[in-house]
């Protein structure tokens, strides 16, 4: 039994920790196999980097006081996933939010679209328990970033927003913007390729990129991307916000290339720049 095994004192430590420890080769987390609550962690861990978080939607449309406010539907449809995106990103099938049209959101039958499968919600400060799920899928993304977790929620208090990319039945992206215009934080430029920053000019950006997040399975499918044009059409009432007015916060190797193509900015030296701010 691997328990007496270690205990076993012809074991060097190494060994005893190789018999212990183990990797995960899809999720990356390292775990006590042997201790059932390491186990467990793992499995939640798992799960939701790789598929996504269980979002009770059905819960929602059985008790209609949890409204779901969906921003898009980019949905499955004949036409496929880049004229979603064109669909997103301003193509004549793209509807500016005006007062009338984010109107629809009372009107959105949620039977209907989920069977679509797909969409963006905004979540509601005012809806407990989709906050709380959340902040439970934002946890999950400090852990893969090994983020700082007491950044989650200056959404809740108005200084930002939080969207989620729901795919069947799991919230399978999310994204934290926070309104940098009051803030005091340091904006500049960043160079793509060397990651330096240029020192002697002083952006000004309107919001933050605190979180983006997407899980394994369905990255390189154009979700952050999704998310980046919803969060840039429906943060500010009335305003879009142009991509270049959205910055990084210490953006990731993964997180800096969907910047390269988001808003990166070619400068007359050749390099590409990106916003960021810290
Ligand atoms: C960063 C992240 C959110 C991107 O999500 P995604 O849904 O896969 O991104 P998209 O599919 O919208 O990518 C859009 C474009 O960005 C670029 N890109 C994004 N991720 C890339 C990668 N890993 N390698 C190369 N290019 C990448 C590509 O140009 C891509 O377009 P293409 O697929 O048509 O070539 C995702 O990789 C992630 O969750 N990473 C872990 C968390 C993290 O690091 N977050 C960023 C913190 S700043
Ligand atoms: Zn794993």
């Amino acid at each position: 039994m691997k328990s007496s095994l270690l205990t076993s004192n012809k074991l060097s430590p190494s060994t005893k920790y190789d018999i212990m420890i183990k990797k995960c080769d899809i999720c990356l987390m390292k775990y006590n196999k042997l201790d059932p609550v390491a186990a467990h962690r793992h499995k939640e861990f798992h799960d939701v980097q790789t598929k996504g978080l269980k979002w009770a939607v059905s819960n929602y449309l059985k008790n209609s006081k949890f409204a779901l406010k969906p921003l898009n539907s980019s949905l499955k449809n004949s036409r496929g996933t880049r004229d979603i995106f064109q669909m997103l990103s301003g193509s004549q099938h793209h509807q500016p939010l005006t007062p009338e049209n984010s109107q629809r959101s009372t009107n959105f039958n949620p039977q209907e679209d989920s069977a679509c499968g797909e969409y963006i919600i905004e979540i509601q400060k005012e809806n407990v328990q989709e906050v709380k799920l959340a902040l439970r899928l934002l946890d999950f993304v400090n852990e893969e970033l090994t983020a700082p977790k007491d950044e989650n929620d200056f959404w809740i208090s108005g200084n930002g927003k939080c969207f989620v990319f729901i795919k069947d039945g799991r919230a399978v992206g999310v994204i934290t913007l926070e309104d940098l215009v009051s803030t005091h934080y340091t904006m500049k430029w960043m160079i793509l390729s060397t990651k330096e920053i240029v020192e002697h000019v002083n952006p000004r950006f309107l919001a933050g990129v605190s979180r983006i997040w997407v899980s394994k399975q369905y990255r390189r499918n154009g979700i952050a991307l999704k998310l980046l044009e919803t969060a840039r059409r429906s943060f500010c009432f009335g305003v879009e916000l142009k991509p270049l007015q959205i910055a990084w916060s210490q953006p990731s190797e993964s997180g800096s290339k969907t910047a390269k193509k988001f808003n990166s900015v070619l400068h007359k030296s050749g390099e590409l720049l990106i916003p960021v701010y810290f």
